[in-house]
């Protein structure tokens, strides 16, 4: 294959913003005149236009002008089959499950509506600039082969796995924990590190799950330990109060998942929104990661993800972000930067007595696309492969039009950086947080996968 570049204003990160306080734009990397050299979906080369391009003669380049590159967003928690009950009235998260979700996910039993239901999954996904997703699909294996099989076509990365419940649930929306065993193991075989797909043992919650299902994957994490697991945990209080009576003996909601060996790396748990300070030292000390959702948990009204408390540096907890569609109201990961910083303002405003938790609180724009890209990425377990432009990783990213959107947000911008675009790293970082706070997925220009343009505003 034959390298090319793009060329262009780059914004990517390459470090954890938490960890620079007062000088966040230490984390970021900003190249006002930037070229990214590609070769065969890779990154093989990536600094400033005139440097770079003097190591790679004849190299054909592609320009992007008046635009701000990112690597792609990284939506930690998505449920495939939920795309058609977005913005579901009335319910918090148990009935909303049964009257809304289960009906649905239902339907992809059959072949084909779980078909055209993947392709319109993907292209949500691309015109919203999400790249790489770790995804919920149903009880029954067609969904989870089709979903996978149309990420191939598309060579997406994807994380996703057969979502198993054996409670709680319409009779014949639930499986046996022995046919969830083989279903999985089958599919393990067939998709695990095929392409760019990656499996996820995917227990729905331990709310809907018996001890026999979760037995069961922790046969399957044993036998396939390169194999990631992901789960919701302590979304909402009525399923918290009901999950330790339904599991006699843990303690707490983390509890079941640690008795089952499925917690440490590569462990996701959605939401967390109710995890105790014991809990989240838990966490941290086993590597595994909380996927903040706040789209979702301010649309079910499950409650405010304790965001500077997980992101103590005493006992820092992995995260990645997501924006737990259908619960989730939308598919834009820049609208989960516009309800983080809420969230995070919210608790900030209560924690008088915590300063420093308070302060931890606050989305800045370099730890909410942080958080998006390459934090998603290491809460994942996914940063040796995505999550900034570092030569090696694969190449995937979007080009955001910081004027797109409503005209209030041209004028906005016109404030910040005039026609001649963002000089230095904090002018970009200010119009990038124009971009979530004000913007909408408008801004979301073109989307590339593995250096292929899969999508361009407009059809363009
Ligand atoms: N807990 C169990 N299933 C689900 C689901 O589909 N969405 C959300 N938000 N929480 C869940
Ligand atoms: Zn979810």
């Amino acid at each position: 294959m034959t390298a090319h570049g793009i060329r262009g204003t780059f914004f990517d990160f390459v470090d954890d913003p938490w960890k620079h306080v007062g000088r966040e734009a230490d984390s970021a990397r900003f190249l006002v005149d930037g070229l990214l050299v590609i070769e065969d979906g890779r990154i093989i080369d990536f600094g400033i236009y005139e440097e770079t391009a003097r190591r790679h003669p004849s190299l054909a380049i592609t320009p992007i002008r008046d635009r701000l590159i990112l690597p792609g967003f990284i939506d930690g928690h998505i449920h495939f089959p939920q795309t058609r009950v977005l913005g579901a009235f009335g319910e918090q998260l148990l009935p909303w499950l049964q009257r809304w979700v289960f009906p649905e996910e239902l339907k992809y039993e059959d072949r084909d509506y779980a078909r055209d239901a993947a392709r319109r999954f993907f292209d949500n996904l691309l015109a919203a600039g999400t790249t790489t997703c770790q995804a919920f699909t149903t009880s029954a294996p067609v969904a989870t082969e089709e979903l996978f099989d149309e990420a191939g076509r598309r060579n997406m990365r994807l994380i996703a796995g057969l979502t198993g419940i054996d409670r709680l649930a319409p009779a014949e929306y639930m499986r046996s924990a022995s046919s969830f065993y083989a279903d999985s193991k089958r599919l393990i075989e067939r998709y695990h590190r095929r392409g760019r797909n990656l499996y996820a043992i995917t227990p729905r919650y331990a709310l809907g799950a018996t001890p026999e299902l979760l037995d069961a994957c922790r046969r399957l994490k044993q036998e396939h330990p390169d194999c990631w697991v992901n789960t919701h945990i302590s979304e909402d209080t009525s399923e918290v109060s009901a999950v330790v009576e339904a599991h006699p003996g843990c303690a707490d909601y983390l509890a079941i998942y640690e008795k089952y060996g499925l917690t440490g790396p590569k462990f996701t748990g959605g939401h967390g929104i109710w995890l105790s300070d014991d809990e989240f030292g838990r966490l941290a000390r086993s590597g595994s990661a909380i996927c903040f959702c706040p789209c979702s948990n301010l649309f079910l009204g499950s409650g405010l993800f304790r965001l500077g408390r997980a992101t103590d540096p005493r006992s820092r907890v992995r995260l990645s972000w997501g924006t737990d569609v259908g619960a989730g109201n939308r598919f834009s990961l820049l609208g989960v930067l516009d309800e983080a910083y809420k969230v995070g303002m919210c608790n900030a405003g209560r924690l008088h007595d915590r300063p420093e938790e308070a302060e931890r609180n606050k989305v800045s724009p370099y730890r909410g696309f942080w958080s998006v890209t390459l934090g998603g990425a290491e809460g994942l377990y996914v940063d040796d492969l995505v999550g900034n432009f570092e030569p090696g990783k694969e190449a995937d990213f979007v080009v955001l039009d910081w004027k797109a959107g409503p005209s209030s947000l041209t004028w906005r911008q016109s404030l910040i950086a005039g026609e001649e675009g963002p000089t230095t790293v904090d002018q970009a970082a200010d119009l990038l947080f124009g971009v979530m706070m004000v913007g909408d997925d408008r801004a979301v220009d073109e989307t590339w996968i593995m250096g292929k343009r899969l999508y361009r505003k407009g059809g363009k």
